[in-house]
């Protein structure tokens, strides 16, 4: 795991993805989910995106993750939420699910840490035949210098930092039908919470990152990057389905 990631998995925070959970909520307005379906949300995090599922709309839902410490807080908040989620530790390039399981899967934030390709071509195995994916990226404008470009992939551990375009082929190669796709301007899901928290986002560094500047190093670097850079960054929302 990158030490970006590490960083995420010690705060404190509720959706961390492009977009934030207002953006989750906007999307699922226009899907209709029924209680017999299958949903897997896939790099879950916290968990909020897959408890709101399970609570709203009494599906099966499966919250994966290779991190035991965001399962954790996931477990958690599925407690305290009395959402009823099925939590799965796991790989999101091998997961451990059999072909043509579910429905629906939802993606925010996670494909971009990875092989992409291979990542989609796993989801892909994984949805039934006229199942969706719905995955929100952060995109690279073509505006972004080429420096930046490493430097970003450095700080947040990225083996790529695709342009929507090079999203859309990947979905596309691996055989997905695109319902929708749309990109919007960046801000971060940092800068979505400074706008809602009253500690402003610093009320998200949890006491562990605080006194541990290894870990609490990354989200610094980024923040600064982003102040410079966020201009040449959206995020995409990627609905395809598979036929
Ligand atoms: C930026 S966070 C997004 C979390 C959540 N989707 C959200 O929007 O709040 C990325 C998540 O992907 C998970 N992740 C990264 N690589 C993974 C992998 N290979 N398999 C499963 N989960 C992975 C991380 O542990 C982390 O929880």
């Amino acid at each position: 795991m990158s030490s970006y990631l590490d960083a995420i998995a010690a705060m404190d925070g509720g959706s961390l993805h492009p977009g934030g959970f207002h953006h989750t909520l906007k999307i699922l307005r226009d899907f209709s989910i029924l209680r017999e379906d299958i949903v897997i949300d896939v790099g879950c995090g916290t968990g909020r995106t897959a408890c709101h599922l399970a609570k709203t709309y009494g599906a099966h839902v499966f919250a994966l993750d290779n991190a035991e410490k965001m399962l954790s807080k996931a477990r958690s908040r599925a407690e305290r939420e009395k959402a009823d989620v099925h939590f799965v530790l796991g790989d999101v390039l091998d997961m451990p699910f059999r072909d043509q399981a579910a429905d629906l899967i939802m993606i925010e934030s996670v494909l971009v840490f990875l092989p992409l390709f291979k990542g989609v071509k796993e989801c892909f195995r994984v949805l039934k035949r006229k199942g969706i994916l719905v995955d929100v990226e952060l995109v690279a404008k073509d505006s972004l210098p080429l420096a930046a470009r490493e430097q970003v992939k450095a700080i947040c551990g990225l083996p790529q930092i695709p342009s929507f375009k090079e999203w859309q082929q990947s979905f596309e190669e691996a055989g997905f039908s695109q319902i929708a796709a749309n990109l919007k301007n960046f801000p971060g899901p940092l800068e979505n919470l400074k706008e809602i928290l009253y500690g402003g986002v610093n009320s998200l560094f949890s006491s562990e990152l605080m006194s541990d500047a290894n870990l609490s190093r990354p989200l610094q670097e980024y923040r600064c990057f982003m102040q410079r850079y966020r201009s040449h960054f959206g995020f995409g929302t990627f609905i395809y389905r598979k036929n």
